[in-house]
């Protein structure tokens, strides 16, 4: 069955990677979340997608500029002023929240523009004291950082996130030993591809599906999960397909 995942949260209704996008995913039955993580000045792993928090918050520049402290004390609504609580939440206090739950979380580590060093230790570090070993995948666009993930505990579950043409992802992956690919909608490649990566036992999570005609698609293929900003339409469809 295709696992929901929440993208940054319920985001297509409460602000991005917020607890209030992650408790919407909960209450909409999502199977887990997928964050993106990355470092404040003082070293502190906090859940935020854009290396800026102009997008998102009232604040401005680059959150490795603030502490923590500082992060906090903006308010990060700007896409959905009606959460006009809305803050930065650090990666601990989402695994605490999320412990009470059922869901799974997929952690996306931010390493794209700037290379955090220590933020693949921290991460572990975070889900091991949380005891949330066992419902975390680590992804990234950076696989040099899954790389590490994996160098430092190898039985960490990861993922190859990716988009556009590369070239035989599947023989890739097993290469590197990955549990999953993470590629883009639209790029599934060749029609073997899913039989391709089932051969090579990698579970294949797609990014970002919004629309449903490509939810009911997904679904029907039968990938391992749906990662969407609208967790609610996507169980709905995944949920009339099998019943
Ligand atoms: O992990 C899937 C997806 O989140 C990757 O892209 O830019 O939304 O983090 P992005
Ligand atoms: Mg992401």
């Amino acid at each position: 069955m295709t696992k929901i995942w929440a993208h940054r949260g319920a985001s297509g209704y409460a602000p991005e990677n917020t607890m209030e996008a992650f408790r919407l995913a909960d209450e909409m039955k999502a199977d887990g979340i997928e964050l993106d993580v990355q470092l404040t000045k003082d070293g502190e792993v906090v859940v935020l997608h854009d290396e800026k928090i102009d997008r998102v918050s009232n604040g401005r520049g680059y959150a490795r500029d603030y502490t923590l402290a500082e992060l906090k004390k903006f308010r990060f609504s700007k896409t959905h002023p009606e959460y006009k609580d809305a803050v930065i939440p650090t990666l601990k206090e989402v695994l605490a929240y999320v412990k009470t739950t059922s869901m799974t979380v997929n952690i996306e580590l931010k390493t794209g523009v700037f290379f955090y060093e220590g933020l693949a230790e921290k991460t572990l570090a975070l889900v091991k004291e949380a005891g949330m070993e066992e419902r975390v995948i680590y992804s990234s666009f950076n696989h040099y950082t899954i790389r590490d993930i994996k160098k430092s505990d190898k039985k960490a579950k990861t993922g190859l996130l990716y988009a556009d043409g590369y070239i035989d992802m599947p023989i890739y992956g097993a290469a590197l030993g990955v549990d999953a690919l993470h590629p883009a909608l639209y790029n599934l490649q060749y029609p073997n591809f899913l039989e391709d990566c089932r051969t090579k036992q990698l579970k294949v999570h797609v990014w970002t599906v919004n629309k449903e005609k490509y939810m009911k698609k997904f679904c029907e293929l039968g990938v391992d999960a749906l990662i969407t900003n609208y967790p609610d339409k996507a169980g709905k469809i995944r949920d009339q397909l099998q019943k």
